[in-house]
Parts: C-alpha cells; sequence; structure tokens
C-alpha cells in the first residue's frame, strides 16, 4: 500500500522586498545577499496575515471543490509552526473552523522550529498506515522574523505550504526510509516574550552541514543507498545557499554522469525560494515544488529530502514520484509569487515595527491583501479571522 503526500499548494502574502534595494539601503553590495546568501527577494507581511491565515489561504487551495464526503474523511489538522499566535491554544483548531471541517477530529499544533513541518508529515504518514481510508492535512506556516538591521534580516520570508496525506498518493510516495538525530544545542530560538528570533548564525550553518552529512552517512549505510539512486536533493533552505553548502559535503561521491542533473535539480528546487525567503516550516515543502514545478521528473524518481529544524532536529527521508505529479500540485505558485507589488524599504521598516502585538485592541486593513483569509481584529487578546470572499 503505498501512502504519501496526495496534493500540494502554497501561499505567500502579497507584498515584497527587493534585496538589492534593502543591500543599497543597508550599505551592503548587492552581490552578497544576490550571491553570497543567495536571496533575490522576501516576502513581506502585511498586518492582516499571520501564520493561522495564512495557513488558512493554503489549505483552501487545497480543499476547493472537494466532495462532502472527501473533506469528511479528514481526521487530523496537524498544524507546524515556530510563529504560533498562542502559547496554549493549537492554531490547528482556527484552521478547522475557518475550513468549515468536521467535529469528529484531531486539530493540534507541532512546535520544533523549522522541523515541525516533517514531524506532522510523518505522524501523518502512520496514522494513514493504520487508517487506510482517512486522510490528514497537514499545514506547515511560518513568518520568518529577525530584526531591522539585524545579520538575518535578508533571510526573513513568510508563507504556507499545505499537503493531504492518504493512500494512493498523487504528488509522491513515502518510502519509509527515515533517518534522524537531535541534540539540545542553541543555535537558533526565539524566547516566549520575543516575536524575533535570536541565531549564532555561523554556529546555526555548521550545525545544519554536520547534521545532513552525520545523517546521509547513516541513512546511506542504513538503506544501502548512494548519491546515485536519487535524482535530487531537497533541502530545508532558510537561504538557498545553505542547500548547496549542505550537498558540496558529498560532492566526491557524487559520479561524474550523475552531476549534471543533480546541479540542475538543485537550481529548479530553489527558485521559488530565493524569491520569497525562509519559511521555516514550509520551506523544504516549498524547495520541493519549486523543483517539481521548474524541472522534468519522471515517475519513480527518488528525491532526496533534508528536513533541519534548530535546537536541533534533522531527518532525511525519500520520496517517489507519481506519474502525473504536476497535476497534484494546486494553485499558481508562480503566479502567486509574481504577482506581489513590490514595497520600497521604508515601507517594509513601517510594516516590520507595526507587526501586531496581543496585548492591545487592533482593526486591522491592508487594502492591498485580497487574500481569501485575513486577521481582521485583535480584542481582548483575542484573534479574530474573516473570510474575504
Ligand atoms: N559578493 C559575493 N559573496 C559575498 C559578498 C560579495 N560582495 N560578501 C559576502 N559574501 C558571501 C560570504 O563569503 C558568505 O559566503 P560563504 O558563507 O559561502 O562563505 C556569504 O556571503 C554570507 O556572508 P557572511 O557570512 O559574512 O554573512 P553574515 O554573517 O552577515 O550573515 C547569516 C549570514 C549567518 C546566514 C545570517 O543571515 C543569519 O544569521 N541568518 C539566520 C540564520 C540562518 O538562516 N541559519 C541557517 C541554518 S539554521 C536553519 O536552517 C534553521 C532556520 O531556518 C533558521
Amino acid at each position: 500500500m503505498e501512502i504519501g503526500i496526495d496534493q500540494i499548494s502554497f501561499f505567500t502574502p502579497n507584498l515584497y522586498l527587493d534585496l538589492t534595494e534593502l543591500a543599497e539601503k543597508r550599505g551592503v553590495d548587492p552581490n552578497k545577499y544576490l550571491v553570497g546568501i543567495g536571496q533575490e527577494k522576501q516576502s513581506i507581511v502585511p498586518p492582516t496575515q499571520d501564520s493561522v491565515s495564512m495557513a488558512a489561504n493554503a489549505a483552501s487551495i487545497l480543499l476547493e471543490q472537494k466532495s462532502t464526503e472527501f473533506l469528511n474523511s479528514i481526521d487530523e489538522i496537524l498544524f507546524a509552526s515556530e510563529s504560533g499566535i498562542d502559547n496554549s491554544k493549537s492554531g490547528a483548531v482556527y484552521l478547522q473552523k475557518l475550513l468549515n471541517l468536521k467535529k469528529n477530529m484531531r486539530a493540534i499544533e507541532i512546535k520544533q522550529a523549522c522541523y515541525g513541518g516533517t514531524f506532522a508529515l510523518m505522524t501523518a504518514f502512520d496514522y494513514v498506515k493504520l487508517h487506510p481510508n482517512k486522510r490528514i492535512l497537514v499545514v506547515a506556516s511560518d513568518i520568518a522574523r529577525y530584526g531591522l538591521k539585524s545579520a538575518g534580516e535578508v533571510t526573513q520570508g513568510a508563507g504556507a505550504v499545505a499537503m493531504l496525506v492518504s493512500t494512493q498518493p498523487r504528488l509522491a510516495s513515502y518510502n519509509w526510509d527515515s533517518v534522524f538525530q537531535s541534540e539540545d544545542l542553541m543555535d537558533f530560538w526565539r524566547p516566549l516574550d520575543q516575536s524575533e528570533a535570536l541565531v549564532f548564525g555561523k554556529m546555526s550553518q555548521e550545525i545544519y552541514e554536520k547534521f545532513f552529512y552525520e545523517i546521509w552517512q547513516t541513512y546511506s549505510q542504513k538503506n544501502l543507498k548512494k548519491v546515485s539512486d536519487f535524482a535530487a536533493f531537497v533541502f530545508h533552505l532558510p537561504f538557498t545557499k545553505m542547500g548547496k553548502k549542505a550537498l558540496d559535503q558529498i560532492n566526491d561521491q557524487i559520479d561524474e554522469s550523475k552531476k549534471d542533473q543533480l546541479e540542475k535539480n538543485r537550481l529548479a528546487g530553489q527558485i521559488y525560494n530565493r524569491k520569497v525567503g525562509n519559511l521555516y516550516t514550509g520551506s523544504l515543502y516549498l524547495s520541493l515544488i519549486s523543483l517539481l514545478k521548474n524541472n522534468i521528473l519522471k515517475n519513480n524518481d527518488r528525491i532526496a529530502m533534508f528536513s533541519y529544524g534548530s535546537g536541533a532536529e534533522g531527518e532525511l527521508y525519500s520520496l517517489s514520484l507519481a506519474a502525473d505529479y504536476r497535476q497534484a500540485i494546486l494553485g499558481d505558485p508562480a503566479q502567486m509569487i509574481a504577482s506581489r507589488r513590490k514595497v520600497s524599504v521604508d515601507e517594509y521598516e513601517g510594516l516590520f515595527r507595526a507587526f501586531p502585538e496581543d496585548s492591545e485592541d487592533h482593526e486591522l486593513t491592508n487594502s492591498y491583501d485580497s487574500s481569501h483569509f485575513q486577521l481582521k481584529r485583535i480584542k481582548d487578546h483575542q484573534r479574530i479571522y474573516g473570510d474575504n470572499f
């Protein structure tokens, strides 16, 4: 019985910052951002979007036009985020209501930095293995915020990826080959009283690389796999250079004949991430969408997926592509990215400072946000969402 990702969709807010303009304003050579870090643009969040509304927007693309019978087969919503809106209540229960899903389900939030989306997916695979007629909705949604003029500023971003997990998946099946490891490390974290992440940038890159290298060695031994068994390696991409740094470590294991294909697929897998930025839990899955939309792969091609969450947790697993995998990517990610409105650096700084805190009441509006679901109001420490349609 094949189990895997049946369909997938992506949402990002409709504003962006040009990183060449940011570099000029910060007095940095633009090539540091464009080449050294590998980021060109970043999605900017209007006050009317947060991790829950973005998740609802991504999921609504997946669920529109589904029959009642199909919707009723969804037994769980697993909402993965490290920028959730509440320290106690799960973001998934907001999604259950916004998406008009049945009452008899589990609606749970999962957190382990950028790794949470992968854990949600693995949990979903296990559940569907035991309950083959059921489906699980997994949504990975985040706002990556480091602070104005911080070193991490160029690696911010925002967005959500939604996935349906089921048997007979139309996108890709899971190969039950995960290798994972975790270790209590302090490379990146966000204290309870802060909306911006704290990070030891260099250390975080070193740990990411070390985790990939160690996990790959164990994975290849345990699963008897070589680099040449894979059509592509897809990475969690906090910034696109990170994937290259990780893969370069196993360059000496790549057959000469395979080098071109892996490099082409690495580049295809970073096209959207270069323009959106980091979406933490969703970044690996945006990279998967980017690869599948921007290069032609074949039925049964095996894709290695490397998930990393600071703090730290890493996992390597593989997916095998279904025959019509392209039809299983719903919505039009390229169009969504291309139709965003550019904001100036001044406007971005204003929006960054206006990030709504729950301690004050707000009415939230943004004339440029035409997204389906929006955050309308914060009142008495409660977030109130609206359906814009
Ligand atoms: N032209 C071309 N390249 C240039 C250049 C120029 N003019 N100037 C500098 N560069 C290159 C540098 O050589 C460097 O490349 P290498 O790393 O390949 O040597 C690159 O640009 C970046 O330069 P710096 O290292 O000097 O950059 P920095 O110290 O200002 O910050 C950063 C970079 C550490 C990634 C910072 O943006 C940051 O802290 N980001 C957030 C943390 C992060 O994303 N960590 C990733 C791993 S953790 C993770 O994956 C979880 C997660 O999502 C957060």
